[in-house]
This record gives structure tokens, C-alpha cells and sequence, in this order.
């Protein structure tokens, strides 16, 4: 069953988590908390993270380098479903958190921790997709969650954790709340809670404003095998070079912003501004080459599927029946996603130029010509409308008579 006073707790290195560890140790009975940072390719220093997560009262520090997986078990599948929550957000921040709470509970296990704990507010979506996914993966787990029970002001909190060696924030503090790893960052709160007020120029950080952007448009050419982004251009990449390629090209460009009201699991709307400039763009490069290689019907049955996936993802539900099957579903179309697409970026603008599949093109050029080549048998048409049409005339003999 696992010692229910070890905890490990998922950390950021944030005044928000560090707190958790005296509150774990002091309201929960708690004796041994190992703090664990995952390495998602934000970018920041992870080194002083571990120093804090000690300073703070950890027994332990952990910090896992989650890159790789992160791109291609959880992003790649987005890209395989041209996931967009409510048609327009990649879910960047959403992919994150399965995976957190998955090394979360194989560490858990190893160590024979009985809890996990996690420093998510009662107001967002984060903490319904790590309780979900932890409840999932291991039922048996005791779930901490201080700041959902603490009733402390940030400035209550910010004395609280003085009084157990943490300091308080040196720099100023941003009136944004921010959300980074290597698919995008996501900005909300202070000046953008008023859902009129353009996003000033500073919430940008990985994409270029449209008059910053290069004059000159840039052409790429995105490869893909079995639905996944392997090369651009004449360059072969493995998945996480070539997102952060992408990203800073797709970046430079403008491409990826996002300005958004969004519907969060708990009812309440939230304004968001995302930048998630690679993965856009893989997203819509790859549903172009789908409806090159996919048939009618199973694309329109993959674009129904597909916001039933986004939405299961956005709502915590990635590990979960429904989930499986709907990526069983999602994979087995995925043999025909072969071939390449050409866009143009420029200044915020992805523009497709072309689309091609030497295997897998269902564009064939003997049916699909005007010219004098076309093998399609014109005299079929007539029959098939007869058919086709055959209920609506006979309505219209019985009521349109007179
Ligand atoms: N609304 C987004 C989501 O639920 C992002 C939330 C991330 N947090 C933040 N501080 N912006 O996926």
C-alpha cells in the first residue's frame, strides 16, 4: 500500500510549491516529501530548482528530463489528431500533465510513497487532468493538494513560506500567470482578464509581432511518415530537434498566437493567449496532407473523433477507455499519412502552397482531370443522380403538383 507519510510532490520551483512542502510536513502529518521538477524543455534553470525543493524541507530532489517522451508520446498524437480545443488551442500545457503525473506515480512506486501531492489551485483545469490521471494509473494513492485547502492570500502564503526558509520573490511579479514547456506557453490574468483589451506586445516571448516579423516570406516543406513530421526541407530531424526547429522558424515568422475564451472543465470562462508556433504549424500542415490521403468518409468521420479527443485531453481523460480507443481509431488511419506539404510564412501568416504523397494520393490525375486524358466515365453520373435524387422526386411528384 505504500508508507502514507512519504509524499511525492510535483514541483516547480514556484513560491506556490514550495509552500506545499511545510504544509505537507506541518498540517498533513506528513514526514518525508521528495520534491519532483519535470524537464519539459521550458528552458528555465532546473539546477536551482533542486536547491530550493531542500531549502524549503524536501528529503529529496528529483529532476527528470521528460523531453523526449514528452514530443513524441504526447504531441505526436496530438499532431496524429490535429487536436485544437475548441477548434483553436493545441492543448500545449494540457499534454503536459499526463506525463507529469505518470513519472509521478512510477516514482511513487518505486520509492513505496502511499500519496503524490500536487500544488494545483480548486479554480483550473490542471488539477482535474493530475487527479484524473493519477486516479487512472494508480487508484491506490493518496492525492495531497494544499493549495486547494489553504485559505492563504498570495501574500499570506509569501510569509507563510519565510517562516520555513523559502524567500520571497525578489524579482517584481509579473501580474501574468505563465505556463512554458517546448510546445508553447500560455499567458492569463492581470491586464487580459479584460476579455477586450488587446494583448499587449509584452506577453509575447517565443513569436515575432507581425511588424517585427521578416519582410521576406520563408517557404518549408514538412515530411511526414505514418502521420508523423520527420524532415523539413532536405533535413532529417528526430522529433524534438525538429519541433524546436520549427518552433523557431514558425516563431520568427509570428506564426502560433492565440487569443482565446476559453470553456474550462470547472464552468468558468477563462481568457488565454497562447504562443504555440510549431506545433500550429505541424497541426495544419499535417491535416492538409490528410485530405489529400484520406477518404471523404473517413475523414469526416476523424474530424468528429478528433474534437471528442481534444476535448477528452483538455478535460483530463488521457488515460482512460474512451481515449484508448479513439487513438486506435486515430492510429489506424495514420499507414496512409505519407508525403509532404509546402507553406509559406509570413508575417503571422501560414499560407499552404502544396500537397503531395507519392504512395498514398487519392488526387488521381486519370479520374480528377478536365483534360483530354480523363478516364472518368461521364455516362455513370447519369444513372448515379438518378438514384441519388430518385427520394426528392418522388416528393416533389406527390407535392408539387399544382
Ligand atoms: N488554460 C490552459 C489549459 O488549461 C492553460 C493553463 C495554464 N496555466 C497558466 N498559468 N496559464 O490547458
Amino acid at each position: 500500500m505504500g508508507n502514507f507519510r512519504k509524499v511525492i510532490l510535483a514541483y516547480s520551483g514556484g513560491v506556490d510549491t514550495s509552500a506545499c512542502i511545510p504544509y505537507l510536513k506541518n498540517e498533513c502529518g506528513i514526514e518525508e516529501v521528495i520534491a519532483f521538477a519535470a524537464d519539459l524543455g521550458q528552458g528555465e534553470e532546473l539546477g536551482p530548482i533542486r536547491e530550493k525543493a531542500l531549502l524549503a524541507g524536501a528529503k529529496e530532489s528529483l529532476v527528470d528530463d521528460l523531453i523526449e517522451p514528452f514530443i513524441k508520446d504526447f504531441a505526436f498524437p496530438a499532431i496524429r489528431a490535429n487536436a485544437l480545443y475548441e477548434g483553436k488551442y493545441p492543448l500545449s500545457t494540457a499534454l503536459a500533465r499526463p506525463l507529469i503525473a505518470k513519472r509521478l506515480v512510477d516514482i511513487a512506486i518505486e520509492r513505496d510513497a502511499g500519496a503524490v501531492a500536487h500544488g494545483c489551485t480548486g479554480k483550473g483545469n490542471d488539477q482535474v487532468r493530475f487527479d484524473l490521471a493519477i486516479a487512472s494509473l494508480a487508484p491506490q494513492l493518496r492525492i495531497f493538494t494544499p493549495a486547494r485547502e489553504w485559505s492563504m492570500s498570495r501574500e499570506e502564503l509569501i510569509v507563510y513560506g519565510e517562516k520555513y526558509g523559502i524567500p520571497a520573490p525578489v524579482t517584481k511579479k509579473s501580474p501574468f500567470s505563465i505556463d512554458l514547456n517546448l510546445l508553447g506557453r500560455s499567458i492569463e490574468a492581470g491586464p487580459l482578464e479584460d476579455p477586450f483589451l488587446a494583448p499587449p506586445e509584452e506577453v509575447f516571448q517565443l513569436t515575432s509581432s507581425k511588424e517585427e516579423a521578416p519582410e521576406e516570406p520563408q517557404e518549408l516543406e514538412i515530411f511526414f511518415q505514418n502521420g508523423n513530421p520527420i524532415a523539413i526541407d532536405d533535413e532529417a530531424l528526430d522529433p524534438v530537434r525538429l519541433i524546436r526547429k520549427v518552433n523557431s522558424l514558425a516563431g520568427l515568422h509570428g506564426i502560433g498566437r492565440i487569443d482565446m475564451i476559453e470553456n474550462r472543465v470547472v464552468g468558468i470562462k477563462s481568457r488565454e493567449i497562447y504562443e504555440t508556433p510549431g506545433l500550429l504549424l505541424l497541426i495544419k500542415t499535417h491535416q492538409e496532407l490528410e485530405s489529400l490521403t484520406l477518404s471523404a468518409e473517413v475523414l469526416r468521420t476523424k474530424a468528429t473523433l478528433e474534437r471528442q479527443w481534444a476535448d477528452l485531453v483538455y478535460q483530463g481523460f488521457w488515460f482512460s477507455p474512451l481515449k484508448d480507443a479513439l487513438d486506435a481509431f486515430i492510429d489506424s488511419t495514420q499507414s496512409d499519412v505519407n508525403g509532404s506539404v509546402k507553406v509559406q510564412l509570413y508575417k503571422g501568416s501560414l499560407t499552404i502552397l502544396g500537397r503531395q504523397s507519392s504512395t498514398n494520393s487519392l488526387y488521381l490525375p486519370d479520374i480528377c482531370t478536365y483534360g483530354s486524358d480523363d478516364k472518368f466515365d461521364h455516362s455513370s453520373a447519369k444513372g448515379f443522380i438518378y438514384i441519388w435524387g430518385l427520394a426528392n422526386r418522388l416528393w416533389a411528384s406527390v407535392n408539387k403538383k399544382k
